[in-house]
């Protein structure tokens, strides 16, 4: 699972089935299925994480897999340890799956290619972020019957995000509309090749849309020459309870998070009816179950 690039409108549908399948039985207070009892999984994280970390880990402990955590920070890769001697010394104890993620986009590629291992990439740098293209989908289709047909703006920092492509791929492959809004500085070139609309006019672009997906801006990963400031910022791509009441419809809201709260999304927008944020939290747990199960399908 290396990105939603490499997938195909069935696989989509058979994660999103088999999601359904997982959050049914979590539906029913059952916290454990023995389904990988016989699988080890190691979650090898290069770079910070909550939601995505928590996520894998619990889907994985829910499905009964033996889990193993790595965070490079207190590992030997400071000593100057190479990811592919991490990784194979990792497999060498028996571990059949790796969950990474790394600061570098294509490292989950560049691994896949050089170790005997299923691969799952939990985010590498501004290039993809599968699982949680997959749960945002998800949880369209949860809240609006269904992901075809809709218009998506995703607002923000288009440039420095995994999930703005990742999201793209998957509401494409399953016939969304997708628009993008940000700052010109913060949009790259290769959006409109992919046939996505770029709207410069917040108020113009949630006209537009059925889904806002609100990014946050990545500030680790930014030259700042690129940025105007954050208050200018707010004050054209933020979005606030004036705003969304003035559009006289009712739009969904989301946000990968974290949030910056006050930032591109103040909280009684992030905290409002309108908007699914916690649900996808809540959703990523059985998208992960899923991915994790199909594919220790193939190992078994
Ligand atoms: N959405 C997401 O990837 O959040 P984390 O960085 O906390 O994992």
């Amino acid at each position: 699972m290396l990105g939603i690039k490499y997938l195909s409108r069935e696989d989509l549908d058979l994660i999103f089935e088999t999601a359904d399948h997982f959050k049914e039985v979590l539906s029913r207070s059952i916290k454990k299925v023995p389904s990988l009892r016989d699988i080890t999984i190691a979650n090898i994280f290069f770079e910070n994480s909550t939601r995505t970390k928590l996520s894998f880990e619990l889907a994985e402990k829910r499905l009964s897999a033996d889990v193993i955590n790595f965070s490079a920070a207190q590992s030997s890769v400071r000593k100057g340890e190479t990811l592919i001697d991490t990784v194979n010394n990792i497999l060498s104890m028996k571990v059949d799956m790796v969950v990474m993620r790394h600061p570098n986009p294509g490292a989950g590629i560049f691994l896949s290619r050089h170790v005997n291992a299923s691969i799952i990439n939990a985010g590498d740098g501004a290039h993809e972020h599968p699982t949680q293209a997959l749960l945002d989908s998800y949880s369209i289709r949860e809240k609006l019957g269904e992901v075809a047909g809709k218009k998506v703006v995703i607002v923000g920092d288009i440039l420095h995000s995994r999930v703005a492509l990742s999201n793209i791929f998957a509401l494409q492959l399953q016939g969304a509309e997708v628009q993008v809004c940000g700052p010109r500085t913060l949009i790259p070139k290769y959006v409109e090749s992919l046939g996505v609309r770029v709207e410069p006019n917040l108020r113009k672009a949630l006209e537009w849309c059925d889904v806002a997906n609100m990014l946050r801006i990545q500030n680790e990963r930014m030259d700042m020459s690129y940025f105007p400031s954050t208050r200018e910022y707010t004050r054209q791509y933020g979005i606030d309870k004036k705003l969304l009441d003035s559009l006289g419809k009712e739009i969904v809201i989301m946000h990968p998070g974290p949030i910056n709260r006050g930032v591109e999304i103040t909280s009684d927008v992030a905290d409002s009816s309108q908007s699914i944020i916690l649900n996808q939290v809540e959703n990523g747990v059985a998208i992960r179950m899923a991915v994790i199960y199909l594919l220790a399908s193939r190992i078994k």
